[in-house]
Order: C-alpha cells, then structure tokens, then sequence
C-alpha cells in the first residue's frame, strides 16, 4: 500500500515539472519572438543609441513643420552675403505670431540694451522699446517654434537664449548695432552671439524696416525700394511682415565676428510692430 501511494505521489510531481518545464520553453519561444519582431526590446547602453540613430531622426524629422495652425507656402530668399542674411516667408503662422504676441504682452517692460562694461541692462535712448523674454522651451508652441528655428539655423536649440518680443509703437527705433560683444564679459555664457533669427509678429503699415546700413552691394536693387521710409533706404531694408523670419549672421565663415552685420529697426510712422528674437550663440547656452 505505501509503495503504491509513493509511485503516484511521484507520478504526479513527474507530471507538474513536465508542465512547468514545456511552459517554461514556450515562454521563451514566444519571448524570443517578440524580440525577434521588435515590439519587445532589451534595453541597450543607453548614451550612443540615441544621438546617431538614424530611424529615430526619421521619426523627429517626420514631425517637423508641425506647430500651431497654417504656414502656408514657404520660401527662402538670399538678402546679401555680406552680412549673411535670409529671409524665410512664412516661417511662422498667423495663429503662432498672435499667440507669442499674447503671452508676452502683460509682461513687457521698457527695453534696455546690455553695459559693455559691467554686463548689466541699463536703460538707452538708442533703443526704445518696450520687450521681455519668454523661457526656453516654455511650452509646446514655444518649443516648437524654437526646433524649427534649430533646423533653419543648423544652430541646435541649446544655443539658443530664450525668445524675445519686442514692441514698437511709432516714433520707436532701435539705432544701428551689433548682436555680438565687444567685451570679455558677455561671453562667458555661450561664448560670441553667432546668428540671430528675427521673425515678424505683425505687419506694419509704415517704417519699422529692419535695416543693415553696411551691407554690400547696391542697398537700392531691391523690388521693395518705392515703399521704403526715408530711414529704410539708408541700408540694405526688411519690411516687417506678419510669418516672415530674417536669418543673419554676426559671424563671418572664418568665425571671426562680422562687422557687415551691424543693423538697426528703423522708427515706426504707422501702425504697430511686433517683432520675436531669437540670438544664438557659439557655445550652448
Ligand atoms: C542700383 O540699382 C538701381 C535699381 O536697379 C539702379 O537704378 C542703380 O543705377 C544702381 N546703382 C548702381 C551704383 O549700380
């Protein structure tokens, strides 16, 4: 009788390991599948599978051009080589230029331009009007906008300080300047300002011309000549319209900062100019 309980007590164990160990291999098989298909992954070291992966940039650049509302047709134009200025039509919508205008709007203060000496802002008579700085990457239209800001400059998003907006009323003016630093001071955050993405957040109806009093090259051959203000044909002149974005460099080819580059925003006659700035630097930011 023992014997006879023991032989099934050890049948059924045989049994109960058969089923575990056949669960165990379709477990694996099926686990091996997975891996297999790619819907599973092991995690791999993470810190070079991701910078030089070429299917997730596929994935990044599938979503480009996204961001609030409609650009509509797109173009680039060559202004001058010296300084190196484009601009881009369209390269925010209607519903982007209002949306940055409304957000910076309760926050503006009097602008004041940076002290070569000490670092520090301080009030001037040769900017006067009114700006604030929004944060990098601080919400998903903002930081929208900034990537694609990163794929037009072939600057990355880290180089770049936060968005400023800018308001002119008329009469207001920003006098011929440079965008990079005379000084040791301002540097060493990011090193040398390198490009600047100025984008037009309204149109305006007269002056406001965004201008480069030492460009080269005959400042009069623009098919835009007729409708610029006395101010607007003292250089190489933008006019302020609503999506456009200027692109141009304080930086020459050879690194070396570019005088050509020195420009200004001619006084406002009529109308409203809403304007966002976007200066990147050598160095992240
Ligand atoms: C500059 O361009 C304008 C318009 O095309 C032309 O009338 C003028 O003669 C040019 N000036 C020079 C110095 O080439």
């Amino acid at each position: 009788m023992g014997k006879v309980r023991q032989s099934r007590f050890l049948a059924k164990k045989r049994l109960i390991a058969t089923i575990a160990l056949s669960m165990l291999v379709m477990l694996t098989v099926v686990l091996l599948m997975l891996l297999g298909l790619g819907i599973f992954s092991l995690p791999m070291s993470g810190d070079n599978s991701s910078s030089y992966d070429l299917s997730s940039y596929r994935r990044m650049a599938s979503k480009r051009g996204r961001g609030l509302g409609n650009r509509g047709d797109q173009w680039a134009e060559v202004l001058s080589w010296e300084p190196r200025a484009f601009l881009y039509h369209n390269f925010l919508s209607k519903e982007e230029c209002e949306y940055l205008i409304k957000i910076a709007k309760p926050l503006m203060k009097k602008s004041s331009v940076v002290d070569s000496k000490t670092g520090k802002s301080k009030d001037s008579r040769v900017r006067t009007s009114s700006g604030m700085f929004l944060r990098r990457g601080q919400d998903k239209i903002i930081s929208d906008i900034e990537k694609r800001i990163a794929e037009y400059s072939f600057m990355p998003v880290e180089h770049g300080e936060g968005l400023q907006v800018l308001h002119y009323e008329v009469g207001q003016k920003y006098d011929p300047h440079f965008d990079y630093f005379l000084d040791t001071f301002n540097i060493r955050k990011g090193g040398q300002r390198m490009a600047t993405m100025l984008m037009y957040l309204t149109d305006v109806e007269e002056g406001g011309e965004t201008i480069f009093p030492s460009a080269k090259g005959n400042v009069s051959n623009v098919p835009w000549w007729d409708e610029l203000s006395k101010c607007g044909k003292k250089g190489l002149a933008v006019k302020p319209k609503m999506g456009n974005a200027l692109l141009f460099w304080s930086m020459k080819p050879d690194a070396t900062v570019d005088p050509s580059s020195l420009h200004g925003g001619c006084p406002v006659i009529k109308g409203n100019k809403w304007s966002s700035t976007k200066w990147m630097h050598v160095n992240e930011y």
